[in-house]
């Protein structure tokens, strides 16, 4: 048993934490968007709004999701937007391409269907444009529709469509991992090609933010300094972290466990090295933000070959608590980069990759990752706050500790604290202090027997939050005994 003493410092304000860092990500590919969030024809008999599954939307609507990026992916570089509006049956059959995947795409979700799911659930729409196969032009089109209140033949088109009013979207990617599947561009190139969209998009509509593609190191200060003289032309510079774990999905052992979480905890600094590249390239110019807008577990049987007794399509991978752990380390590193970090997006949000949500026919279940990211819906638009952890190092990690925390405050003065145990053989002993003038108004813990515990078809909760019981401490605080590899949730408000 392990004693761990917290201390949240409600007087040390990191900062906002922005609703888009909790954002998430649908892409065509595999059953993420169709047979996911869409039915397919085939799937007609499953309780559905618009064709999409009202279970999902559902669920997604309390989970929340504030931010949701569409289409891809690597899909976005092939994706050509006219094909997907209109109606249904005249739209083009393609082929739909994305991470070695080609399947036939009837573009029955398209814009407008991708929207109304937005405004039905709460998110912000952050659309992916075609740079790989597609031109400015193509781009600037796609926004003049979706946002101009002017009379043109394409707004008059969006009418058509049944949309009167003009969307507004605001966050606009230009393209997508252009370093790769996205055309294979050099920094240089793809910089010179994002500045001739990004000037001719602002022509389009001044208010749009732009979210250029990054990468590593070199591509990052490549990109930046090319775009030294156009600094106005970018909003978010985008980079991805998927982390392996260097075993598989339901991997027993505690070397992979641990592994995983180290990963995990280090997207943070791959956070701040991004950051700090943008701040030495850029200095005082322009304020441009981190977007990680692809974040999350990518487990060696989530790929294109799969074997259909075990999963339902390509990219799927059982989604269990250990996962859904060390997802919640990364919110916390989240909250601690507030300032410098401006979305994120877990990939993927249905079926594919490390997802909240899991579908097989008509069936459909949380994983413990969407409860994870249900328990930390409060810190969502709330003020992070500096806390203080004392506790032993992780088996096998030099720096991550057994016991992690987070904490915020939100506009009506409740306070919330989120605690991981992350030890897989001991429960610690906590005392969790920094709160005077406020009572414990709600204790949640998300753990089960096993770390690889998850939810199915057949169980769907298995895994899933109850109360959990904290004592007042004498020494003012509270004492709560979290079980291992657990995390949990304190809600706090004024006495
Ligand atoms: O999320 C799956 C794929 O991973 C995306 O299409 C691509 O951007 C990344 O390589």
């Amino acid at each position: 048993m392990e004693d761990v003493r917290i201390t949240i410092k409600p007087d040390a304000q990191i900062g906002t934490i922005s609703p888009r860092l909790y954002g998430h990500f649908a892409e065509h590919l595999g059953r993420c968007c169709y047979d996911g969030l869409f039915l397919k024809p085939t799937s007609a008999s499953v309780p559905n709004q618009k064709g999409f599954r009202t279970d999902v939307l559902e669920a997604l609507k309390n989970m929340p999701m504030p931010l949701l990026r569409w289409p891809g992916g690597c899909y976005a570089d092939h994706y050509h937007w006219r094909d997907g509006i209109g109606p249904v049956e005249q739209r083009p059959r393609r082929l739909g391409m994305s991470c070695g995947e080609t399947v036939e795409d009837d573009n029955r979700l398209g814009t407008h269907e991708f929207l109304w799911f937005c405004e039905q659930t709460g998110a912000e729409p952050y659309l992916a444009g075609n740079v790989g196969t597609g031109s400015p032009q193509e781009m600037c089109d796609w926004l003049e529709y979706c946002n101009s209140a002017l009379d043109t033949t394409l707004t008059r088109l969006r009418r058509a469509n049944g949309a009167e009013k003009p969307f507004g979207v605001k966050l606009w990617g230009v393209g997508n991992e252009n370093w790769g599947c996205g055309g294979n561009f050099d920094a240089r190139d793809y910089a010179l090609e994002y500045r001739r969209y990004a000037t001719m998009l602002r022509h389009v509509d001044p208010h749009v933010e732009l979210v250029a593609c990054g990468f590593d190191e070199p591509w990052n200060r490549t990109l930046l300094q090319t775009l030294r003289n156009h600094v106005d032309t970018i909003d978010h510079l985008s980079v991805h972290r998927y982390w392996h774990g260097d075993g598989g999905e339901l991997d027993p052992s505690e070397r992979v466990s641990y592994r995983l979480f180290t990963e995990a905890a280090l997207t943070e600094a791959f956070i701040q090295q991004t950051a700090d590249i943008i701040r030495v390239e850029l200095g005082e110019r322009r304020r441009v933000g981190v977007a990680l807008d692809e974040w999350g577990i990518w487990h060696p049987e989530a790929r294109l070959q799969f074997n259909p007794s075990t999963r339902g399509g390509p990219y799927e991978q059982v989604s269990t608590l250990r996962d859904a752990l060390a997802a919640a380390l990364v919110l916390e590193g989240f909250h601690r980069q507030c300032r410098v970090l401006s979305l994120a997006n877990l990939a993927q949000v249905v079926n594919v990759l490390h997802a909240p949500i899991q579908t097989r026919g008509a069936a459909m279940w949380r994983t413990p990752t969407y409860h994870v990211f249900q328990l930390h819906a409060p810190h969502i638009g709330a003020t992070a706050l500096e806390v203080e952890v004392q506790a032993s190092l992780l088996p096998h990690s030099d720096e991550l500790r057994c016991v992690t925390a987070t904490a915020s405050l939100d506009k009506e003065d409740n306070l919330t604290l989120t605690i991981l145990n992350l030890h897989l053989d001991q429960s610690a002993t906590v005392h969790f202090g920094g709160i005077e003038g406020r009572v414990l108004s709600k204790a949640q813990l998300l753990t089960a027997d096993s770390p690889l515990a998850h939810n199915s078809a057949e169980r769907p909760n298995a895994v899933e939050p109850q109360p959990i019981k904290a004592t007042e401490s004498t020494q003012g605080g509270y004492l709560v005994n979290l079980p291992k590899h657990s995390m949990a949730t304190f809600r706090l408000k004024r006495k």
